[in-house]
């Protein structure tokens, strides 16, 4: 008799925790007249996360302060005709390739391909028209009893260079305790190179608020891959003794502007982490920031091997959401990946997918407060 009453009760209560959540939809403008939408998910607290299909952008995530007191936490724009004018990435997917593959060749099986070098000498986040700048496919569907948004993209063979038809998944998930989690997943129809992101921004303080410097950062890695002067790693190092290392909580303006070549004099952070025990693809805590005045606690958990620290550098003050302007180093992004220019690298591992395997990769962006 136990066991049915047990799973009544279960089901009862997983009827009522699917009625706490709100999701809605409205149209967000058009892109090459075609229309995109903007996707709404509210949990019980009162806490969003926004999504639109272009580019499978993260245009919102509201969030409690340690007061309660509700904050957009991710950089951002109210229109998409802005997002597509002028964004720097924010809060999009990335791909094919996220970050960087030099001078934008690399071979695969032998085999010789170019794709465009949009970052002079290199090719950055996918080329010209990379996922950023697609519109994908939406459909609200439920993983757990919790409402989920799946986002799909079928890039054809050849497409910014990249060979295979390389369909493409992506699921958004809003959890009742504030942890916006993404799913990627992909298959190939040809050998192909992937590496997928999400390129969300962060102030914990609030989109808009001055500086990252005072925001904490620790990041679980003895390692990073330092850079030569054009952002190429140059190979894997240990971030022990340098401004690098972030494995005890450290705040982020306390060594970016020491003298010190890799922060390239001045310019910041903007390197891949080699994150610990990786080995195994477990999902695993990367890094975890915090924000003294919010109180707020943003922690990044991840499958994929790597993770770019980017201080936000060469944010020079465009007008986002609101009209608040997003000063030079306003925001920073953690791209859990894995590590750039790895099609070229042979001690990197390897981002060859090939037809019959399936491409995964999961990353948790979970908000709390620590009182
Ligand atoms: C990534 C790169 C940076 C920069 C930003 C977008 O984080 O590593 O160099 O291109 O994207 O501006």
């Amino acid at each position: 008799m136990k066991t049915p009453i047990l799973a009544f009760t279960a089901l009862l209560s997983l009827m009522a925790s699917a009625a706490k959540y709100s999701v809605s939809s409205k149209p967000f403008g058009e892109v090459d007249g075609n229309p995109v939408e903007l996707y709404t998910f509210t949990n019980e607290s009162g806490a969003s996360v926004s999504i639109t299909n272009y580019g499978g952008t993260v245009t919102s995530l509201i969030v409690p302060d340690q007061h309660g007191k509700l904050g957009d936490v991710v950089l951002g724009f109210d229109t998409v005709a802005e997002y597509v004018e002028k964004s720097p990435y924010f809060g999009c997917i990335t791909g094919r390739y996220a970050n960087r593959i030099a001078k934008g060749k690399f071979k695969i099986d032998g085999k010789e391909y170019t794709v465009a070098t949009n970052n002079e000498p290199n090719h950055l986040h996918g080329g010209l028209k990379g996922f950023d700048k697609k519109i994908w496919k939406a459909r609200i569907g439920n993983r757990g009893n919790t409402p989920s948004l799946t986002l799909t993209y079928t890039s054809p063979d050849g497409e910014e260079g990249y060979p295979g038809a390389l369909s493409t998944t992506v699921t958004y998930t809003w959890t009742q305790n504030n942890a916006l989690r993404i799913r990627y997943k992909a298959t190939t129809d040809k050998p192909t190179v992937l590496n997928l992101t999400n390129h969300s921004y962060f102030n914990l303080a609030g989109a808009g608020s001055k500086t990252v410097l005072d925001h904490n950062l620790q990041i679980n890695a003895d390692r990073y891959n330092p850079i030569d002067a054009t952002s190429i790693p140059t190979g894997i190092a240990p971030v022990k003794g340098t401004p690098f290392d972030f494995n005890k909580s450290t705040r982020i303006g306390d060594r970016i502007e020491q003298k010190d070549e890799q922060l390239q004099n001045g310019i910041g952070y903007d390197h891949n982490y080699v994150l610990k025990d990786k080995r195994d693809e477990k999902l695993a805590v990367a890094a975890i920031v915090t924000e003294p005045d919010s109180g707020r606690v943003l922690t990044v958990s991840t499958t994929e091997p790597g993770i770019q620290f980017y201080s936000g550098n060469f944010l020079d003050g465009p007008k986002g959401k609101g009209g608040k302007e997003y000063p030079h180093r306003s925001a920073l992004c953690l791209e859990s990946q894995t590590f750039p220019d790895s099609p070229n690298q042979k001690t990197f591992p390897s981002p060859i997918l090939r037809p019959g395997e399936t491409y995964t990769q999961t990353t948790i962006y979970k908000l709390s407060t620590s009182k």
